[in-house]
């Protein structure tokens, strides 16, 4: 009897502390969460939860630093080698609100593919830190990737991971979690598209085969005239070429463009946004839609449909795929939402605060409205004036650009929806209207109000 009622009492007790997951691929919540395109008829359709419910899980195996070389502790390596794969990531374990943000955290830097972006041999190769430009972390790591284990014996070079885009390190060497990133990734394909075109048996196949992944990827077959025609001109070289001019902080996800990639936004302050990326496409209406926009940007969005256009013309068996489960995507997110900025080491001294009055004169606040810095509206792409590529020629155009928040402006760049303005100092210099047009704000500042407007713009 008395064990019973203990039964009895333990199942409240994790009841009333259990959590309440929300479901992710809910066919109506992901129907009602994008912003049409600018070609409402070409609106993206995701997959039914049917389908996207009988793919398996991917379990959270234990990963480790990977160290740059020379940085490695002896025998790290070997050490490595001995391990036992072991799952990392089980929610039946999870209790108190900590449990879950450092659940969150594994999965954060969970990768989503092995030796994809970059392999091994690469990691272990001193040439391949120096060509690319890597940074590393001041404890000798590159924070962007972890070795894995799945089997005894192979250690594997996990990528994919949300870390892999979304963190920084510091010049000081300190490591942002959530961050603008600042691993050169699109540095490394262009690298890989190299090495892979030089083992190719059939160069030409090959070519073909990345322009059509270039047409999977990127395409809008839809669009007249066609963004990505000019991929049938290039060659392997030239394709390379276009990733390696692609600067770290911004990158080419599926759905934008070799020719129109995106700058990676900053995660830290990401759930007091109302939309989700430059074009605002998706609505955040609450914490699932943040877990459905991971769920669909991770590989939930290859089985999309963009009217007759479809990225997959037959649904793979989905016992072959894998993906994030819905309680490893709630840790995510309460991971993300609890991120917080470094120290910020630019004081509010009298500098910063005549910049906050040309600030307010400029009417900055319009739009960039405090505290967080955004109204969190979208503005249409004419209104704004800068490159509508991405507005217009993509698959995630909705025709606007969201405000983006001015928080965090001192640790990260480059700047603007494509990364094409390097500093604050670019951005509100008159001359750099010739080359980066449009957002013609603060342009027009005597020399002294624009050094204090960057100085306050530096306290965010
Ligand atoms: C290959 C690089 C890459 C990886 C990996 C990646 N992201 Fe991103 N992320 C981006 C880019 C680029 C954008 C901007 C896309 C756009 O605006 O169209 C973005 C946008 C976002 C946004 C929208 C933020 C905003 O303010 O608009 C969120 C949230 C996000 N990513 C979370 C994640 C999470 C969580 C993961 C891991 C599960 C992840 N990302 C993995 C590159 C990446
Ligand atoms: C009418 C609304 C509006 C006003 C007024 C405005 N901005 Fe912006 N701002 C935007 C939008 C929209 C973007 C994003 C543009 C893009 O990505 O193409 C932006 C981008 C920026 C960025 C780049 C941020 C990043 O994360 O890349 C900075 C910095 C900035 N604005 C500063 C200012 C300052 C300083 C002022 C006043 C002098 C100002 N803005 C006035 C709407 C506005």
């Amino acid at each position: 009897m008395r064990t019973a009622f203990a039964i009895l009492l333990s199942c409240v007790a994790t009841l009333s502390l259990g959590v309440d997951i929300p479901k992710v691929w809910d066919d109506d919540a992901l129907a009602s969460m994008e912003l049409p395109l600018a070609a409402p008829s070409r609106s993206p359709k995701h997959v039914a939860s049917t389908y996207y419910y009988r793919i398996p899980v991917r379990p959270i195996y234990k990963s480790y630093p990977i160290y740059a070389p020379k940085k490695e502790p002896r025998g790290y390596f070997e050490r490595l080698q001995q391990q036992e794969p072991e799952i990392v990531f089980d929610p039946s374990k999870l209790k108190t609100e900590n449990d879950w943000l450092r659940a969150g955290e594994l999965v954060f830097d969970a990768p989503i593919g092995f030796g994809a972006t970059f392999k091994l041999s690469q990691v272990r190769d001193p040439a391949w830190y120096e060509h690319l430009g890597i940074p590393i972390a001041r404890d000798g790591t590159i924070p962007f990737a972890r070795y894995v284990i799945r089997k005894k014996g192979e250690v594997e070079v996990g990528t994919g991971s949300c870390g892999m885009c979304h963190t920084r390190v510091l010049r000081d060497g300190s490591v942002v979690k959530g961050a603008q990133g600042n691993l050169p990734v699109d540095r490394a394909i262009g690298l890989n598209l190299r090495a892979q075109a030089k083992e190719a048996e059939e160069p030409k196949k090959f070519l073909e085969d990345i322009r059509s992944g270039q047409r999977l990827f990127f395409g809008l077959p839809w669009l007249r005239p066609d963004p990505l025609e000019r991929i049938d001109r290039m060659s392997v070289e030239d394709i390379a070429r276009a990733y390696e001019s692609i600067p770290p902080g911004v990158t080419t996800r599926v759905n934008l463009s070799l020719f129109i990639p995106a700058q990676i936004p900053n995660l830290i302050g990401v759930c007091d946004l109302k939309h989700l990326d430059h074009t605002g496409i998706v609505r955040q209406r609450s914490m699932a839609d943040l877990m459905r926009y991971v769920a669909l940007v991770q590989g939930g969005n290859s089985f999309d449909r963009f009217g007759d256009f479809a990225l997959l013309e037959k649904l793979p068996e989905p016992e072959n795929l894998q993906r994030y489960s819905d309680e490893q995507l709630y840790a995510l997110a309460q991971f993300i939402c609890s991120l917080q900025p470094p120290k910020n080491p630019n004081q509010f001294g009298a500098a910063a605060r005549r910049g906050k009055a040309v600030f307010e004169r400029e009417t900055c606040t319009r739009c960039h409205t405090p505290p967080l810095y955004t109204n969190n509206e979208v503005i249409p792409v004419e209104t704004i004036g800068t490159d509508p590529a991405l507005a217009l020629q993509t698959r995630k155009g909705t025709g606007y650009y969201k405000v983006p928040s001015l928080r965090g402006v001192w640790y990260r760049g480059p700047l603007q929806h494509s990364g094409a303005v390097q500093t604050l100092e670019e951005w509100l210099d008159p001359s750099r209207i010739s080359t980066v047009k449009g957002h013609p704000f603060g342009l027009n500042l005597p020399d002294k109000d624009r050094k204090d407007l960057i100085a306050f713009l530096k306290t965010l």
